[in-house]
């Protein structure tokens, strides 16, 4: 039975009582991306699987242990989305959005599904607020998507976070960089976890995100990609960090940053908050990705863009007191006596609504006395007591709940509530 009152393992419910900071933070987050330019996309839950194991990789842990996939009545195989990039990047395509006025610039607020341990902010059903920008290649879009993730989590409150960047080079780096490490890691094929030894043979970028603790410290001692990078590549990074020290964006690069997911070409990034007790705290992560489209079997376009988890944000910003607006509470409770009283309640509050007014009135039937506790709890900001003389006399009396003042009021389409 406990099935029926028991959300399944590592899903979450967003109460009443928390959703205005939901609300608060998808709304910052999607306005300040559009002062860049970048406009709302909203694509399906679901997709087929095999557009996710072509684009995040079939040799990551996303891929091989966390999707949620199964096949439906039509037979076909399908996969709520573990991410928003290869979504929209066959959203893209199918629409014909990278043949209009590029650069092309989207943001989401998406549920993705992973089957991961949940606990420390991980989730199996959790949000991401993403952006993709599409078909610029230049340093020039690395930065402005990088100042871009600075700027929401400064936004939303949380300045001192800091980016740290990496360049994963092109295909070419990339080959003399994966020879380099299967060399080093040869040396280790005794130690490795068996899925990492699976992953030498096909893709040893992955050895270097295992999360087995034996296989990271024999990472740590890994070449580093930034030794294998060809001139284009290096330049290109080295014009991102200019234009990132230029307009004071806190930035450190860490070579060790690989990301989880295959896409990635040359720029890669984190947002890194320490918390006051000196916890990492990544709160999204990005990168630049130069085969994608053409892997899903479009024209080659260039894309780059970030994700963040919401829960992970918000979990933070509690953390640093950051803070939230009010919810708006309820500007005027009409209490009532009797039958007509409580007639006219509704449509006095059927006509503040309409003028757009905040205004509840009883619907229990409770006495004056409850109501008035009722409008308490609600914390509404003023309370009229209609009864039959109030009635009668087409007029009542205004209490504000936080002075205590009264003022005369209307009790027909005169009403004027401050
Ligand atoms: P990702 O690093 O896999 O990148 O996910 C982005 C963020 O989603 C993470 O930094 C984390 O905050 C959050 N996240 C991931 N898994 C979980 C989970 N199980 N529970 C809670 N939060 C989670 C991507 O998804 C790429 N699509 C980002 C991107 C967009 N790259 C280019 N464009």
């Amino acid at each position: 039975m406990a099935y029926l009152t028991t959300a399944p393992r590592g899903t979450k419910d967003i109460l009443p009582s928390e959703s205005g900071r939901w609300q608060y933070l998808e709304s910052t987050l999607l306005r300040t991306a559009a002062r860049y330019g970048f406009r709302e996309i909203r694509i399906p839950t679901f997709e087929h699987t095999e557009l996710f194991s072509r684009s995040v990789g079939d040799t990551t842990d996303v891929v091989q242990k966390e999707m949620y996939t199964f096949t439906d009545k039509g037979d076909r195989s399908v996969t709520l989305r573990p991410e928003g990039t290869a979504g929209v990047a066959r959203a893209a395509l199918e629409h014909g959005l990278l043949g209009d006025a590029l650069p092309l610039k989207v943001s989401y607020n998406i549920t993705c599904f992973r089957y991961e341990k949940p606990g420390s902010g991980r989730y199996r059903e959790f949000h991401q607020f993403g952006v993709e920008l599409y078909g610029a290649a230049s340093p020039a879009a690395d930065s402005e998507i990088l100042a871009l993730a600075y700027h929401c989590l400064k936004e939303v409150g949380l300045g001192s976070v800091v980016l740290e960047i990496n360049s994963l080079g092109c295909r070419e780096c990339r080959k003399r960089y994966t020879q380099a490490l299967i060399q080093y890691f040869d040396r280790y094929r005794g130690q490795l976890c068996g899925t990492c030894l699976e992953r030498l043979e096909k893709n040893p970028l992955r050895v270097l995100d295992c999360k087995n603790p034996e296989d990271q410290r024999i990472a740590a001692g890994a070449p580093s990609i930034l030794d294998y990078l060809c001139d284009n590549c290096q330049e290109h990074f080295r014009e991102v960090q200019a234009r990132l020290t230029e307009a004071g964006i806190p930035y450190r690069v860490e070579p060790t940053i690989v990301r989880g997911l295959d896409y990635y070409t040359r720029t890669v990034f984190e947002m890194v908050h320490t918390s006051p007790n000196g916890e990492r705290v990544v709160c999204g992560g990005g990168g630049r990705y130069g085969g994608l489209i053409e892997e899903l079997g479009g024209n080659p376009t260039e894309g780059i863009g970030f994700a963040m988890g919401l829960e992970r944000l918000l979990a933070t910003m509690t953390a640093e007191g950051c803070g939230f607006p009010p919810e708006e509470p309820c500007q005027v409770y009409l209490a009532s006596m009797g039958e007509s009283a409580g007639v006219r309640a509704f449509r006095l509050a059927s006509l503040l609504r309409e003028r757009g007014i905040s205004a509840q009135c009883d619907l229990m039937g409770r006495s004056l006395k409850a109501q008035m506790k009722y409008a308490n709890k609600l914390k509404a900001r003023y309370v009229v007591v209609i009864g039959e003389d109030e009635l009668q006399k087409g007029e009542g009396l205004l209490k504000s709940m936080d002075t205590g003042e009264t003022t005369p009021v209307r009790l027909d389409e005169g009403i004027q509530i401050p």
